[in-house]
């Protein structure tokens, strides 16, 4: 029997990935964003869970709610919009929720959100699982690829373990379909690789080979990436490596490190 799944910010990189794997399996998904779309074998429905319009009719009939959408400034409060909404009705559905690995080791504030965020949703009172992952693919190209640009390459002391969206939807896919579990273990890219070696993949993959140096920064944050805050080396379940993302990526010929 499909459920009736809602996903939120099934526009973005990952909320897409997830929408087209959802409706391949024979569910039911509804789409929210904030501009009316249509397509893609999913309902779409408009709302803006910053101001609570349209989340009523969202929400609606949902037996699982996977919260994708981000905002970088009001995650917390944009979590107890949606967890208000989805309490109006009488179903508490289970809200699965994808948050980042490190987000209590890491001082950023965007992280110090998303932890704020999962307190709200497991304090709810409704059905929930909160899986953390590391970075995507993407993130982690676009950090490095503005210094793959200088003639030397200064890159921090630092390792990164991306993952690929496909993966990270595959599980959120999985997670929706059973039982709340609470928070489960953290999704890991499938290896965990220092930024300098990332970096020089990055050059490969555009023909380019240039001097990667190693930097040190004061402070707080340097220091926890550096210690493996971001981490997630005992679930490096992820099977998409970062070669074959930037392989995939199809336009790497095009860009151009000088
Ligand atoms: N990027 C990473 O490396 C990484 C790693 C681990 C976990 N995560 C988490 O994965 C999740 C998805 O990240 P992403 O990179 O796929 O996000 P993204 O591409 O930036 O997409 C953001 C989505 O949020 C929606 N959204 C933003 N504000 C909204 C609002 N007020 N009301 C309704 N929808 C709103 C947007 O929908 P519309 O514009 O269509 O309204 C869009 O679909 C986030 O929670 C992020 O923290 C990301």
């Amino acid at each position: 029997m499909p459920q009736r799944i809602l996903v939120t910010g099934g526009t973005g990189q990952l909320g897409r990935v997830l929408v087209d794997q959802l409706v391949a399996a024979g569910q039911r998904v509804r789409v929210l964003s904030r501009r009316g779309r249509t397509g893609g074998g999913a309902e779409w429905t408009t709302g803006d869970l910053r101001t609570g319009r349209g989340l009523d009719v969202a929400v609606a009939g949902a037996d699982v709610i996977v919260h994708c959408a981000t905002d970088f400034r009001r995650e917390a409060e944009v979590m107890r919009r949606l967890v208000e909404a989805a309490r109006w009705g009488r179903q508490a559905p289970h809200v699965v929720y994808v948050s980042i690995a490190g987000v209590d080791r890491v001082p950023l504030g965007y992280y110090r959100a998303k932890l704020a965020a999962e307190e709200v949703l497991a304090g709810s009172g409704l059905p929930y699982t909160i899986l953390r992952a590391t970075q995507f693919h993407a993130l982690v190209r676009s950090l490095l690829a503005a210094a793959a640009r200088l003639p030397v390459v200064p890159v921090p002391r630092w390792r990164f373990q991306p993952v690929d969206v496909r993966d990270v939807a595959a599980r959120l896919a999985e997670l929706a379909a059973g039982p709340p579990r609470g928070r489960v273990a953290d999704l890991g890219g499938p290896e965990v690789r220092s930024a300098a070696d990332l970096v020089r993949a990055l050059l490969a993959a555009s023909g380019r080979d240039k001097r990667v140096v190693r930097v040190w920064w004061p402070g707080r944050l340097y220091r926890s990436y550096a210690e493996g805050g971001n981490l997630a080396p005992g679930h490096a379940d992820g099977v998409v490596t970062f070669e074959r993302y930037l392989a995939e990526r199809g336009n790497v010929a095009a860009m151009r490190y000088r």
